[in-house]
């Protein structure tokens, strides 16, 4: 069997500085913990955990010690909170979302009430929107957006995983509610590279392995962009769960992961399925 692995598989740069940070603070020893799980990943969270990192729900469970804040940031009252509690903080807020977070404060400050693109429910988005000092909406899509009230200086960012297309439609309803847009793009294209490649991929290959945890939304999104191309494409978290009849009569396997799929869990997949080759040979 051929086996080809997407260039872009695996951590984005935002996870990979953020489980370098979250490695680094628990070989440190101490107390250290991070405000909900670091990544999207059940097996780096686990192994942290093997480390002393524990998970919290809520920065008020921790009374000393270091905490590490997500990939994809905190609110900026949980942040208060730590630095309040005199806690040490590593902060792996991925620079992309820093630069969000930012602009919904810098836009706040000058007096735009600001529109954010996303999930209302995304801790990401729940993050950015509470930088905002004055009035700030989420909208989901163009349609939503064209039902806010009319606005003086209307500020638009977006969250970073939203496609490009979806905030030009939101930015097209904000034109028809305010005198003045200002526009952040502050969209990271690392999903949608991903996407674009994994598609690709499925294009040209008998059976498709998309690696990544099942509580990863990026990850779920690119099992369901390979498989609306290849019914043959299987979503797993660990090489355990390979069952080599998915391989039967394969000549060609694509595989992918998601920005949150740790290098060590792909090769681990890679080396199970050149077993499976080899017990189909022999
Ligand atoms: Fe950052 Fe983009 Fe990854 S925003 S966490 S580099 S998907």
């Amino acid at each position: 069997m051929e086996v080809i692995l997407a260039k872009q598989a695996g951590f984005c740069f935002g996870v990979k500085r953020a489980t370098h940070l979250a490695f680094e603070a628990a070989d440190r020893k101490g107390e250290t913990y991070t405000l909900g799980p670091i990544i999207h990943s059940p097996q780096v969270v686990q192994r942290l955990e093997e480390m002393g990192v524990k998970v919290l729900g809520d920065v008020n469970e921790a009374d000393a010690g270091t905490i590490i804040i997500r990939s994809h940031g905190v609110a900026a009252e949980e942040l208060e909170a730590a630095v309040s509690k005199n806690l040490e903080i590593v902060d792996a807020t991925c620079p992309f979302v820093k630069k969000a977070q930012e602009h919904v404060a810098s836009l706040s400050q000058a007096g735009y009430d600001v529109v954010v693109v996303g999930d209302a429910d995304h801790p990401e988005v729940q993050g950015i929107v509470s930088y905002a000092t004055g009035k700030v909406y989420v909208v989901g899509c163009g349609d939503e957006a064209a039902k806010l009230p009319r606005m003086a200086k209307i500020g638009v960012v977006a969250q970073t995983t939203q496609s490009f297309e979806n905030l030009k439609d939101v930015v097209n309803a904000c034109l028809a509610k305010g005198g003045e847009i200002r526009v952040y793009h502050t969209i990271c294209d690392a999903t949608a590279v991903r996407q674009e490649e994994a598609k690709a991929l499925a294009g040209k290959v008998d059976c498709m392995i998309v690696i990544g945890g099942f509580n990863s939304a990026n990850t779920k999104r690119l099992a369901e962009v390979c498989s609306e191309l290849l019914p043959r494409t299987h979503h797993i978290e660990t090489a355990s769960q390979l069952d080599p009849t998915w391989f039967s009569g394969v000549e060609k396997v694509g595989v992918t992961a998601g920005a949150s799929t740790p290098k060590w869990l792909i090769d681990e997949v890679l080396d199970r399925i050149a077993e499976i080759d080899r017990e189909k040979i022999g």
